[in-house]
C-alpha cells in the first residue's frame, strides 16, 4: 500500500516501517511562515535577533552572532539525536513521536539538530531559527509544524577569564559524584560553569524582559536535557500563570570533544516561537499562524516591531462538535497519536481539538473502547453541519486502518 519511495524537497528517500511523514505534513514544508514579512512569528523572531545584535558585538561594535534561518528541515537521525548524545531507548526516537521519512531521516524535531554541524564548522556564536515537527495532541496550543530559535556560545579559557592565568575551565573529575546533586559536568572546573551561567542567565532575562518588559516575573527551573548539564528553563509569569519559555543550559563537553572542541566551553538554548507570539498579542489559537486572511495578517502590519499589538478576534465562528467511538483492535496496539495523525490528514485546519472523553473497558469481553470528542471550527467562515458530517464520515471510514471497529 506505502509508496517504495517518497520525495521530500526534491529528493528521493526508500519507504521502510518507520516512514509516518503525511503529504497533509509534507505540505507544510518550504512554506517559511516565520520569514514573512509582518508576519506575528516573523516579528518575535526579529526582536530575538535583535536582542542579540544589540547584547553580543566585538571591539569594531559588529554583532558576534550569526543567524542560521534556511537550513532543510529533514535531518538524518544522528543529527537529531546521536550527536547531542540522546540515547537509543530515549522516548523523543520514538515513531509516535516524530515524522520519520525513513529509519534514518526524519523532520527535525528540535533546531537543536544543527548544534553540532555549525560548531564542527567552527562557528562559535550563532541563532538557528527554522520549523520544527512533532506528533502531538490537536488542541489550540499545539500543531504539528511549529517554530523554534535555539542558540549556542563557545567560549575558550582566554575569553572567560580575560587574562586570569591561574584559573581554568577543565579538571579531571569523576562525573559519579555529582549525578544526584548535576551541579557541574566533572571535566568542567565550578568558575568556568559558574561565570557560563551567569551569562547565560543574564542574557536569557534580558531577552524575556526585552520581550514581556522590564518588570516581567520570571523563575528559574532545573529540569534534564540529555545534551545539556545543568539544564533550566526559564518561567514567566502571564495572564495569571507560568508560561514555559525556553530550555536551556551548559553543553555537554562530550558532543564537543566528539567533533574535535577540546578548549571551549559553551551555553546553549532553545525557544518556542508560538507560545510566545500567542502571548504577546494574545493570539487564541495556534491554526491562526497558517491562515492567509488579510484580516489577521493586516493586524501585525507595523513598522515599529516593539508595537505592543493586540490581536483582535476577526469574528468567533461557531464550533461544531461531533464524537467518534470505537473498539479499540485486540491483536495490536494503538497509539492516539496515530488517530490524530488520520484526523489531520482528513479534516486539516478545520480541527480545532480532538479530546479522548470516554475510555471503558467491557467487563466481560474485556474489549477496549475510547470516545473522542472533535470540534470543528473554521477560522474564516461558518461552517454548515453537512460540511463537517462529511468530513466526519470520512474519518470514521479512515480511521479503520487502524484496525478499530466503529460503534
Ligand atoms: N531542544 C530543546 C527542546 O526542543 C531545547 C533546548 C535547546 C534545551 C538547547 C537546551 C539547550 O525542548
Amino acid at each position: 500500500e506505502k509508496p517504495k519511495e517518497i520525495s521530500v524537497l526534491n529528493n528521493l528517500y526508500a519507504t521502510d516501517c518507520y516512514t509516518n511523514v503525511t503529504e497533509k505534513i509534507a505540505s507544510h514544508l518550504k512554506k517559511d511562515i516565520y520569514l514573512k514579512p509582518y508576519h506575528p512569528l516573523s516579528l518575535v523572531r526579529q526582536r530575538i535577533i535583535n536582542y542579540f545584535y544589540k547584547s553580543f558585538v566585538n571591539r569594531r561594535e559588529n554583532p558576534v552572532f550569526s543567524i542560521y534561518e534556511n537550513l532543510s528541515p529533514v535531518v538524518s537521525v544522528s543529527q537529531n539525536f546521536d550527536s547531542l548524545l540522546i540515547p537509543q531507548d530515549h522516548p523523543s526516537r520514538s515513531k509516535n513521536d516524530c515524522y520519520y521519512i525513513n529509519q534514518n531521516y526524519l523532520l527535525r524535531a528540535h533546531m537543536t539538530a544543527h548544534q553540532s554541524e555549525l560548531m564542527q564548522a567552527g562557528l562559535n556564536n550563532f541563532l538557528m531559527i527554522g520549523d520544527v515537527y512533532r506528533r502531538d495532541e490537536i488542541d489550540r496550543t499545539h500543531y504539528p509544524v511549529f517554530h523554534q530559535v535555539d542558540a549556542v556560545r563557545l567560549k575558550t579559557k582566554e575569553e572567560l577569564f580575560l587574562k586570569d592565568e591561574a584559573l581554568n575551565v577543565f579538571e579531571e573529575g569523576n562525573n559519579r559524584a555529582f549525578t544526584t546533586a548535576q551541579e557541574k559536568q566533572a571535566c568542567h572546573t565550578l568558575e568556568a560553569v559558574k561565570l557560563m551561567e551567569y551569562e547565560l542567565k543574564n542574557t536569557l532575562v534580558g531577552l524575556a524582559k526585552h520581550l514581556f518588559g522590564e518588570d516581567v516575573e520570571y523563575r528559574w527551573v532545573d529540569t534534564y536535557f540529555p545534551f545539556t548539564q545543568p539544564s533550566w528553563e526559564l518561567e514567566v509569569y502571564h495572564a495569571d500563570d507560568w508560561l514555559e519559555l525556553l530550555g536551556c543550559g551548559i553543553v555537554q563537553q562530550p558532543i564537543l570533544n566528539n567533533i574535535g572542541i577540546n578548549d571551549r566551553i559553551g551555553w546553549a538554548f532553545g525557544l518556542g516561537l508560538e507560545r510566545i507570539a500567542m502571548c504577546l498579542y494574545k493570539i487564541p489559537d495556534i491554526r491562526l499562524f497558517w491562515s492567509n486572511d488579510s484580516g489577521f495578517l493586516n493586524q501585525f502590519k507595523t513598522d515599529d516591531i516593539n508595537k505592543n499589538i493586540v490581536y483582535q478576534p476577526i469574528s468567533q465562528y461557531p464550533q461544531c462538535t461531533n464524537d467518534i467511538s470505537f473498539w479499540l483492535p485486540q491483536d495490536q496496539e494503538f497509539f492516539s497519536n496515530d488517530f490524530y495523525e488520520i484526523v489531520r490528514c482528513v479534516g486539516g485546519d478545520l480541527i480545532e481539538q480532538v479530546s479522548l472523553i470516554d475510555a471503558f473497558t467491557h467487563p466481560k469481553t474485556g474489549r477496549k473502547s475510547h470516545c473522542y470528542r472533535i470540534v470543528y471550527r473554521h477560522m474564516e467562515r461558518t461552517l454548515t453541519q453537512s460540511e463537517v458530517n462529511a468530513v466526519h464520515e470520512k474519518i470514521e471510514s479512515e480511521v479503520k486502518q487502524l484496525g478499530v471497529t466503529i460503534r
